[in-house]
């Protein structure tokens, strides 16, 4: 049963939310029957192979976006608004959101920040009904200009800064709110302070419910494990050995066999000679 806006603001229990770009990754999701569902735009890292989240376009993530929602029809979806879709004004981000959630059928979007345009959009978003999920500490499309992906939130400024985030972007009317990589004790605090709940990545385990990029928890790259993810399978690391199998199977004449051919009759044979 796919949760309401007032359930998950409401929500008792953690909330379990991951990403899926796709139809599969979607089925999986919800199959696994997670509260959330999010179109990331890390969408741009783990799918598209950008080295950042910046080239996503509002395109994307809508394309993806449709694909998910057929997977998982009945999963509270979430699709990210790209890069630079919700900066230049109420108007265009309405317009952007509303593109969003008519094509795709999400039920709300996420937009990262709280400057003020951020914060106007999200008043006017969630005033005329586009649920937005908010996100703070760091964000990545603009990381660079936050010195990096690095921790937020780690000195007195810095710890100000992502309560003040968090506590504005409730007050502009967000129905929840992603703190990523931000110490396991300021989550808490800013938990603690909001009604919304909090949705933690790399922000430690006192937030109201977590999110983790599905590739990360899959474990769909091979190479060092992420410190904020945890990995739950080794996926591509069985890809790689059941695609190498496959070519050598070919190689080898095993494959296809006698039960993955089709026959024909002999008497249908005989008369092609
Ligand atoms: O794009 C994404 O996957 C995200 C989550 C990490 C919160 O924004
Ligand atoms: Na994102």
């Amino acid at each position: 049963m796919k949760l309401t806006v007032p359930q998950i603001t409401a929500a008792t229990s953690p909330l379990v939310m991951v990403t899926a770009y796709d139809y599969p990754g979607a089925v999986h999701a919800q199959n696994a029957g997670v509260d959330l569902i999010l179109v990331g735009d890390s969408l741009g890292n783990v799918v598209l192979g950008y080295d950042s989240t910046a080239p996503v376009t509002l395109g994307d993530v809508i394309h993806h976006g449709r694909a998910a929602r057929r997977g998982a029809p009945d999963t509270f979806l979430v699709v990210d608004m790209p890069f630079g879709t919700y900066h230049t004004g109420v108007t265009d981000a309405m317009r952007n959101a509303v593109q969003i959630i008519q094509q795709t059928g999400a039920d709300a979007v996420k937009m990262e920040g709280s400057s003020p345009e951020v914060l106007q959009a999200t008043a006017t978003l969630s005033r005329n009904g586009v649920p937005v999920m908010a996100h703070v500490g760091l964000l990545p499309q603009t990381a660079t200009a936050q010195g990096g992906m690095k921790v937020q939130g780690r000195d007195e400024e810095g710890a100000r800064q992502v309560l003040k985030a968090a506590q504005d972007v409730q007050d502009a009317g967000a129905f929840a709110v992603v703190l990523e990589v931000i110490p396991a004790r300021l989550a808490r605090i800013v938990t603690e302070r909001l009604h919304i709940p909090t949705i933690g990545i790399g922000a430690g385990p006192h937030c109201k419910g977590q999110v983790l990029v599905t590739h990360d928890l899959l474990g769909i790259y091979e190479g060092e494990q992420k410190k904020i993810a945890k990995r739950y399978a080794e996926i591509g690391a069985l890809s790689t050995q059941a695609i190498r199998d496959y070519a050598a199977e070919v190689r080898g004449g095993q494959f296809p066999a006698r039960e993955n051919s089709f026959v024909i009759k002999d008497d249908v044979l005989d008369k092609l000679y």
